[in-house]
């Protein structure tokens, strides 16, 4: 299969109409299309056919059992796909959405068992992302996307990442520039009381409990999880983000992880390992004469969030063996960076 690859205009994606048109053509008739989110790109089909459910897990490699998020472009898409919305979801509609906040409800016999994996509750998100509006509109009918990764790979924050993993597989991928979070939705499970926390991102913990109060976080948002335990999202139970290299987070007061980095790098080096490092503004003048990779500011964490998915990829592309990266604090933003990074290093974690 050829898969088109077109831009349309981050901010005014109305100056490409036709683009939008086409794409929303091939969601029609049942095909697949890339399109960019403010979180990451999504890999859509129409989430009310079966058919199309089906063919994004084929083009995904990921298991069927894995539940798709359905994207609305209007608030009143939800309610036709849903059986009931608790108060305390209805205060996270109106306080996040449009926004990179995913709640899961119990789900209509509309939704496909195909694309809740078999649940019956259903994921539901309405992004801000301007092509995303436009796209998931044009198209009349809610979207089913997972990430459109590869499944097991980083998530895609540049079409140019779609494109490397999808090319050939799916009909189209809309190019609508880089996501401004770079990190999956926040996911949160409003079936039950008080809500559960499944998966941190730019939405936290903070801003949803000073709400609507009191949340559970789920066993797998924080540690590995142990055999025979079971996530609440299936897909955090294997093993994501993962690029080839074997990475290593360093946690500790942040002279001592400096120094302890760069003498493994310096072991790894001389062993004759490409070794790779991934440091922040403040600490990439310690690692002269290694490969480093600069992923963002401390002061800034969500410059850390938006480059890390990038930063993973890179690592692979480079041909890194072994990677070591400085921890971050679990707060807040910091949550969600961590959650990926310790899946991203299979939680292999070194404690100074
Ligand atoms: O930011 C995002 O959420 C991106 C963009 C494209 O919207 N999408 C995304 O989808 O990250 P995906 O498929 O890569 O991750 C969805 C996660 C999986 O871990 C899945 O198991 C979980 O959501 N999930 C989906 N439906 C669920 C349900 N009914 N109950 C529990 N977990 C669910
Ligand atoms: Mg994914």
């Amino acid at each position: 299969m050829d898969t088109l690859l077109a831009k349309v205009d981050a901010e005014n994606p109305s100056i490409n109409k036709e683009i939008i048109a086409k794409a929303a053509d091939i969601i029609k008739n049942g095909g697949l299309v890339a399109f960019p989110t403010e979180t990451v790109y999504g890999l859509g089909g129409n989430a009310l056919d079966a058919q199309a459910a089906m063919k994004i897990y084929a083009a995904k490699g990921r298991p069927s059992d894995n539940p798709l998020i359905v994207h609305i472009s209007d608030i009143s898409q939800l309610y036709p796909l849903v059986d009931g919305v608790s108060e305390k979801a209805e205060a996270l509609i109106n306080a996040f959405w449009p926004g990179p906040l995913t709640l899961i409800f119990k789900k209509k016999d509309i939704v496909p068992p195909e694309t809740s994996g078999g649940l019956d509750t259903v994921a539901v998100r309405y992004p801000e992302n301007k092509v995303a509006k436009a796209f998931i509109s044009a198209c009349g009918v809610p979207i089913a996307a997972p990430s459109a990764n590869t499944s097991g790979k980083p998530s895609p924050t540049r079409a140019s990442h779609v494109a490397y993993d999808m090319d050939g597989r799916i009909d189209m991928i809309i190019d609508g520039g880089s996501c401004e979070f770079g990190l999956e939705s926040t996911i949160v499970d409003t079936t039950c009381d008080p809500p559960c926390l499944l998966r941190p991102g730019a939405v936290t913990l903070g801003m949803m409990k000073e709400l609507i109060g009191d949340m559970t976080v789920d066993k797998a948002v924080v540690s590995a999880l142990k055999e025979g335990e079971k996530p609440k999202a299936p897909g955090m139970k294997y093993t994501h983000y993962s690029p080839k290299a074997d990475i290593t987070i360093v946690k500790g007061d942040l002279d001592k992880v400096e120094k302890y980095i760069l003498e493994q790098a310096d072991k790894g080096k001389a062993e004759g390992h490409k070794v790779g490092i991934i440091a922040t503004v403040q600490t990439e003048d310690s690692y002269k004469g290694h490969n480093v990779l600069v992923i963002g500011d401390r002061e800034h964490p969500e410059t850390i969030a938006a480059n890390l998915f990038k930063m993973l990829r890179k690592c692979d592309f480079l041909g890194f063996e072994k990677v070591y990266v400085e921890y971050f604090d679990e707060d807040e933003l910091g949550m969600a960076i961590m959650n990926r990074l310790k899946k991203a290093a299979g939680y292999d974690v070194v404690v100074l």
